[in-house]
C-alpha cells in the first residue's frame, strides 16, 4: 500500500502551481486542435485534384443551385437521344453523353429541369472517353450489361476522368447529375471495392458536382444513406417497392428530399407500348412508406415509354 508521501506531502503552493500548469496545457492543446482543423477543412474546400480524399464529408463547395421539391413528376429516358418531350414532367433524366447542349436547354425553355445520367462506376466500352481507362481501373464485368465493367473508383485515373464528365454535364449547362452504378460493395466486383469506399466516392462527387453548380443525387446504395444523404439533393430508386425496401428510402422524403423512384412490373424480357396491369400498378405505386415517392413505372430498357401512378 502507499504511505503519504509524494501528492501529500506537497505544499499547497506547488499544487496550485501544478494546477495552473496543467490548464495552460489544456488551453494550448485546444487552441492547437482548432487550428489543425481549420487548416483541414480549408485544404479540403480547395483540393479538387486529390484522387482519394480521407472519406466522411465533400468538404466541398455546399452552394446548391437546384434543390427539387418531394413528390415532383420526372421523366426518365436513357436508351436513345431524347426525342419526346411531351411528356409533361418537371425533371428529366437523360443521358450525359447521348444528348446534345440544346436538348437541355429546350427542355430549359419548357420550364422543366434536367438530370444528366453517366455511370460513375463502371466502364462502358462504347463510350468516347473509354480509352483514358487504364487497365488497373478495371474489375470484374458486369453479369447483365455486356461491355461494362467495375471501376476501382480509388483511382487517381478514374476520378479525374469522372471530373471531365462533370466538366462536360457543366458545359452542357445540366441541372445536376446521376452518377449511377456506385455501389460495387454489393456486387462481385472484382476490386474489393467496399462500402466506405462508395461512401468515400460519393461524397467527393458530391462536392466535384457541387462546385460546378451541379445538383446531384445519390442511385441507389440504400446501404450508405445515412453517411452520403447530407450531400445528396434526392435519390434515385430502381424497384424499392419490388424488393420491399421504400422504407430504407423514405429517409430522403423524411429529410425534404425526392425520391425518383421507377419501378420494372413487365421485367426484364418486356419492352413494350401497352400499359400495365391495375394489379401491377397497385404494387408499384402502393408499397409501403412510398406514397410521397416520385413514381415511374418503366420499360426496363429505359425508352420513351412511362406510365405514371393513378
Ligand atoms: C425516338 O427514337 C427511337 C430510336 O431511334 C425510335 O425508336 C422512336 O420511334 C423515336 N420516337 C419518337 C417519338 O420519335
Ligand atoms: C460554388 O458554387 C457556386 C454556384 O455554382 C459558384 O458560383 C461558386 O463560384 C462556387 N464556389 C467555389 C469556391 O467553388
Ligand atoms: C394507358 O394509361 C394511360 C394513363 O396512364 C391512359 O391515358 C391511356 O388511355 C391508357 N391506354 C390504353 C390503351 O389503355
Amino acid at each position: 500500500m502507499t504511505s503519504k508521501g509524494g501528492w501529500w506531502a506537497w505544499s499547497t503552493k506547488k499544487k496550485v502551481f501544478l494546477f495552473s500548469l496543467i490548464g495552460i496545457a489544456i488551453v494550448a492543446i485546444g487552441v492547437g486542435l482548432g487550428v489543425g482543423l481549420g487548416i483541414g477543412l480549408k485544404h479540403g474546400s480547395d483540393d479538387n485534384d486529390e484522387g482519394s480524399g480521407s472519406g466522411g464529408d465533400t468538404g466541398g463547395n455546399t452552394t446548391v443551385k437546384w434543390q427539387p421539391e418531394v413528390g415532383v413528376k420526372w421523366q426518365i429516358e436513357l436508351l436513345y437521344p431524347l426525342n419526346n418531350t411531351n411528356i409533361d414532367a418537371d425533371v428529366y433524366d437523360i443521358d450525359l453523353y447521348d444528348n446534345e447542349k440544346s436538348t437541355i436547354s429546350n427542355l430549359q425553355d419548357m420550364g422543366r429541369k434536367v438530370i444528366c445520367y453517366f455511370s460513375a462506376g463502371t466502364y462502358e466500352e462504347w463510350r468516347s472517353d473509354a480509352s483514358s481507362f487504364e487497365d488497373s481501373d478495371l474489375g470484374n464485368n458486369l453479369d447483365d450489361w455486356p461491355g461494362e465493367r467495375w471501376l476501382d473508383t480509388n483511382s487517381k485515373n478514374v476520378r479525374k476522368i469522372m471530373q471531365t464528365r462533370l466538366d462536360l454535364a457543366q458545359t452542357k449547362g445540366c441541372d445536376g447529375v446521376d452518377p449511377d452504378n456506385i455501389d460495387a460493395y454489393d456486387n462481385d466486383n472484382g476490386l474489393k471495392m467496399t462500402k466506405s469506399d462508395a461512401i468515400n466516392y460519393v461524397n467527393w462527387l458530391a462536392g466535384q458536382a457541387h462546385s460546378r453548380g451541379l445538383s446531384i443525387g445519390l442511385k441507389n446504395g440504400g446501404a450508405i444513406i445515412s453517411s452520403v444523404i447530407k450531400n445528396m439533393q434526392w435519390c434515385v430508386n430502381e424497384q424499392c417497392a419490388q424488393y420491399e425496401e421504400c422504407d430504407t428510402y423514405a429517409a430522403f422524403t423524411d429529410a425534404n428530399k425526392p425520391v425518383f423512384h421507377i419501378e420494372y412490373p413487365k421485367g426484364d424480357e418486356t419492352n413494350d407500348e401497352k400499359n400495365v396491369t391495375t394489379k401491377q400498378m397497385s404494387s408499384a405505386c402502393k408499397a409501403d412508406s412510398a406514397s410521397d415517392f416520385s413514381t415511374v413505372i418503366k420499360n426496363m430498357d429505359l425508352d420513351n415509354w412511362v406510365e405514371y401512378c393513378s
